[in-house]
């Protein structure tokens, strides 16, 4: 199920991320015993992040019960600015009680396959899952880039199509470095996607994504569909502004 909520502005998307994160997390807990969120990177999502280190969210989850992974990563060292690790490290996970133990962090420095199966392990333990079987993240943390990419899942390579592997560390030609990333069917398991769009130069590729022609080598947020969780996009007034009317 898919669902496109339009807000005013960036803070408002993260307010409203804030309250699906909460109402999400207490329902997780309740039901499991504990919250599993994969966060996304870039610059969106750091005001979500700086909502929930404060109050009145930082006191409605209970961060002991949280598990705090990544979609994806850049091959910079855990300090460097590019790093989401550090942007997530610096907006949240420094503000509130979250054990170390809680937070497992994707390997980022040189980066190389070995990184990536490693990355799965550290899944298939969490979820105490055997080889056949995928994690379901009860939240996935998305954003959507100019390009159409979503994670670090690039327009126009391997890691569109690869739907046998967990995570992927692969070269990303138009970057000139490599990334790692979870692959489309971690995102597909996932039990709630949210993803956060905001600002006027995201119009055009979210019309595309979202109304256009379905091409997802071209645009692989169009591949992002879950098996049976939800999906929710969060978006601004300014990045909707060539959506069709619903
Ligand atoms: C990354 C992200 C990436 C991001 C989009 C949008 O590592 O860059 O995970 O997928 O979500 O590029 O980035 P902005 O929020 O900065 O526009």
């Amino acid at each position: 199920m898919t669902e496109i909520v339009t807000l005013s502005d960036p803070a408002s998307v993260a307010a409203e991320a804030a309250r699906r994160w909460v109402d999400i997390a207490q329902q997780s807990v309740e039901a499991r015993g504990s919250f599993s969120v994969a966060l996304s990177g870039g610059g969106t999502p750091s005001l979500l992040y700086r909502l929930l280190a404060d109050e009145p969210w930082k006191s409605q989850i209970s961060w002991d019960k949280t598990f705090v992974f990544w979609g994806d990563e850049r091959r910079v060292p855990s300090t460097h600015v590019d790093s989401n690790y550090r942007m997530a490290r610096e907006a949240l996970l420094e503000h509130v009680e979250l054990p170390h133990e809680n937070i497992f962090r994707m390997p980022s420095d040189g980066l190389a396959t070995g990184d990536s199966q490693s990355y799965a392990k550290t899944i298939r333990s969490h979820f105490k899952l055997n080889y056949e079987e995928w994690p379901h993240f009860d939240l996935i943390l998305l954003g959507l880039g100019t390009d159409g990419h979503t994670a670090s899942i690039f327009p126009g390579t391997r890691a569109v199509s690869d739907l046998s592997n967990m995570v992927l560390v692969y070269p990303v030609p138009k970057l000139n470095t490599e990334r790692i990333t979870f692959t489309l069917p971690v995102l597909n398991h996932a039990r709630n996607i949210l993803y956060l769009v905001t600002g006027e130069e995201k119009a055009l590729i979210l019309a595309e994504v979202i109304d256009g022609e379905r091409r997802p080598s071209k645009y692989p947020a169009q591949a992002v569909n879950p098996v049976d969780g939800k999906l929710v996009w969060l978006v601004d007034a300014a990045a909707s502004a060539n959506l069709k009317a619903r």
